[in-house]
């Protein structure tokens, strides 16, 4: 089970006609023709709606929304409407809302909130989802299933810690091996009953919130507790759609998003699809890692933009506007990346609550003679001019980038060396600086198949588990280069510190023993020597400054300042036929760039335009070997480079010659079928 089969690109989105009379649904099928667009997601939140009273369900208004789209031609992803349970759920059950992390059991309220484990949540969303898919699975309008949305954070109610000590037992088998895991001999913390064991929170092991963890063993058992939890949730509602519908399944993940550990979910969903919301204007490398981590969940598999704002979200303090022709770029963007479908959030406004100052495709007012509207419209024609050109095409990629959740959580709930050290900060420096050269990359879980990549890059891998260090001494042996950083190799599946030198069993690949780490606040800045002769360079190193002593490895970059000044910082060991790199502390972003650069040229693989950063350039290939090139121009100003291959630009029939100058807009996109 794969994918939706769709002609084209789906183009649409979040449609929720319930908050509207009908006589407006009139209108927006009209803009929707007007704007190319095809597809629509119906009922996310529509627990209330479906299902008013225990006993009785209510779908006579789903039913004419759903016919409605039917009749109007559009594909429907329709989700279980499980994102919110109604109100008088939580007042017959209490249960069903959460206990926070301050142990106060939540009311009625908001989304998101239901507890993973109670019992009547998870019959009754199971219910709601076998019911929905069974009224509507005969519809061939339907092409996907939406389960719940944005699943995420955590509770800590007494259902929950049960559900905690199950999957403890069902972990570790004995209070002995538990005890031993989490190092209980510290602090008077040996368990003599599984009863004794309580979830990880301001009023059990934690002060100054969910990172300040007295057992980082506890602490980090308890994020994939939930984790699971949640995933049992998601579960629960595929099966029940199961039994009526074999449609693909998917639930709108969240890019880098901490709390759920999506390489375990990944096998489960028939397609990952996920809300692009980036933190800020500017970060064109941020949406780029997301993409490739959420293609990279099932083994480069295409995926959906489920949602993105057409013009702004409305949930930040401070909310800007995307420029013109942002919406555009970072949809192709999408696109280059692997999305096989462009979705917003949402295709009208909201009229009251939170999200009524939200973007949307049409506005309160529902015109179509706006700037927004105009703009979707335009990249509705565009990809309907593309048609099926870009659907299941892959990424070539031949490097690798590591991402992985227990490292993310044991590095940053560890008391020292630095709490200053963020793990995506340090994974963003070093995506950036390949995808900067111009190389495609996949962003994979620690369990991936590693065997065809010439490089695999693995910042901050701070837990290192299974038979991981043999796999990726392998890459070596073969030829290829692993990197990896300061903070890396240091601990177990457990979360305990290996008994062996730093960087633990990453240290015969690297060549190098850490005996010493420094950290200091983040306006302390130790020059580091970067090469030798006159392509020797001096770049800053912030917050972790571990002092490396190479056994084995040729030094690359030595510390300039302190009682280390003229100690490794940057090293290179030659491990059978390829190279382990060592980077031990945080270089800023030109020094992180040097050793990348370093890395690729050894294996040929720089890209046409490393100079050029505000220009990025992505591959997809088709079934039939046919490839894409995408190159999109971040800045607002024009540029002009070099063409590097020929072809066709599928969004305008342009010609595109190898070695002739090749221009883009400010904002602007070429998609060229290479010849
Ligand atoms: C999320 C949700 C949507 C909506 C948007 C607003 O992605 O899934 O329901 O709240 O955010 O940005
Ligand atoms: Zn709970």
């Amino acid at each position: 089970m794969s994918l939706p089969v769709t002609p084209k690109v789906p183009f649409g989105g979040d449609y929720n006609p319930e908050q509207w009379p009908e006589p407006v649904w009139g209108d927006d099928y009209r803009l929707f023709d007007l704007a190319g667009i095809d597809t629509v997601t119906l009922g996310v939140f529509d627990w209330g709606l479906t299902q008013p009273t225990p006993n009785g369900y209510d779908f006579s208004l789903l039913d004419r929304i759903v016919e409605r789209a039917t009749r109007q031609g559009r594909m429907i992803c329709l989700a279980t409407g499980t994102g919110a349970h109604p109100a008088w759920l939580a007042r017959a059950h209490p249960e069903v809302t959460r206990v926070d992390f301050e142990g106060r059991r939540h009311r009625f309220g908001q989304r998101h909130n239901s507890c993973p484990s109670s019992p009547v949540f998870r019959r009754l969303s199971a219910e709601l989802a076998r019911r929905v898919a069974d009224r509507y699975a005969d519809n061939p309008s339907v092409v996907a299933w939406h389960v719940g949305n944005e699943y995420g954070g955590a509770c800590y109610c007494e259902l929950c810690a049960a559900g905690f000590r199950g999957w403890l037992r069902d972990r570790y088998g004995t209070l002995a091996a538990l005890n031993t895991a989490w190092y209980t001999t510290f602090w008077s913390h040996t368990f003599t009953n599984w009863d004794e064991i309580e979830p990880p929170s301001a009023l059990t092991e934690h002060w100054r919130g969910p990172d300040h963890t007295a057992f980082q063993g506890i602490t980090l058992d308890y994020r994939r507790f939930m984790s699971e939890a949640m995933l049992t949730n998601f579960r629960d509602e595929k099966a029940a759609i199961r039994e009526s519908s074999d449609l693909p399944v998917t639930t709108n993940f969240m890019g880098m998003y901490r709390p759920i550990d999506y390489h375990r979910w990944a096998e489960h969903l028939d397609f990952v699809s996920w809300d692009n919301y980036p933190p800020d204007n500017s970060s064109p490398h941020w949406m780029a890692l997301s993409h490739d981590l959420m293609r990279g969940l099932k083994g480069g598999q295409p995926f959906w933009l489920m949602e993105q704002t057409p013009s702004m979200t409305a949930c930040r303090d401070v909310n800007p506007l995307k420029r013109p022709g942002v919406m555009r770029l970072w949809s192709w963007q999408a696109v280059a990346h692997g999305a096989d479908a462009v979705l917003f959030f949402q295709l009208r406004a909201s009229r009251g609550a939170c999200e009524k100052y939200h973007g949307a495709v049409i506005g309160h007012a529902g015109r179509a003679d706006t700037r927004v509207f105009r703009e979707v419209a335009e990249l509705g024609a565009e990809l309907g001019r593309l048609g099926g050109a870009t659907l299941g095409a892959r990424t070539p990629a031949r490097v690798a980038l590591l991402f992985d959740w227990d490292s993310w959580w044991a590095l940053e709930i560890s008391d020292g060396p630095s709490r200053l050290v963020r793990y995506q900060q340090v994974v963003l420096a070093y995506y950036r600086a390949l995808r900067e050269a111009g190389v495609d990359v996949d962003v994979i879980g620690v369990g991936a198949d590693l065997s065809g990549y010439q490089v695999v890059v693995a910042p901050a891998l701070h837990l290192v588990k299974d038979d991981l260090a043999d796999r990726l001494a392998q890459v070596a042996e073969r030829g290829g280069s692993v990197l990896t950083t300061f903070l890396s190799g240091r601990l177990d599946v457990d979360g305990n510190a290996y008994l062996m030198d730093v960087p633990g069993p990453l240290g015969p690949l690297m060549g190098v023993r850490v005996d010493e780490w420094d950290a200091r606040d983040a306006d302390v800045v130790n020059p580091v020597c970067l090469g030798a002769g006159a392509d020797r360079v001096e770049v800053a190193a912030r917050l972790v400054f571990e002092l490396v002593i190479a056994e084995g490895a040729e030094v690359l970059g030595s510390y300039q300042a302190d009682f280390y000044a003229g100690t490794p910082a940057v090293t290179r060991n030659a491990y059978g036929d390829g190279h382990g790199w060592y980077v031990g502390t945080a270089l800023d972003q030109p020094g992180v760039s040097w050793v990348v650069r370093q890395v690729l040229d050894h294996h040929g693989l720089t890209g046409p335009y490393p100079d050029v950063p505000g220009l990025e350039t992505a591959v997809r290939v088709t079934a039939d070997g046919t490839r894409l090139l995408f190159l999109l121009n971040h800045d607002a100003e024009p540029v002009q480079v070099t063409a590097t291959a020929s072809g066709v630009d599928l969004l305008t029939g342009t010609r595109v010659e190898s070695g002739r100058p090749l221009r883009l807009d400010g904002h602007g996109v070429l998609v060229v079928r290479a010849e």
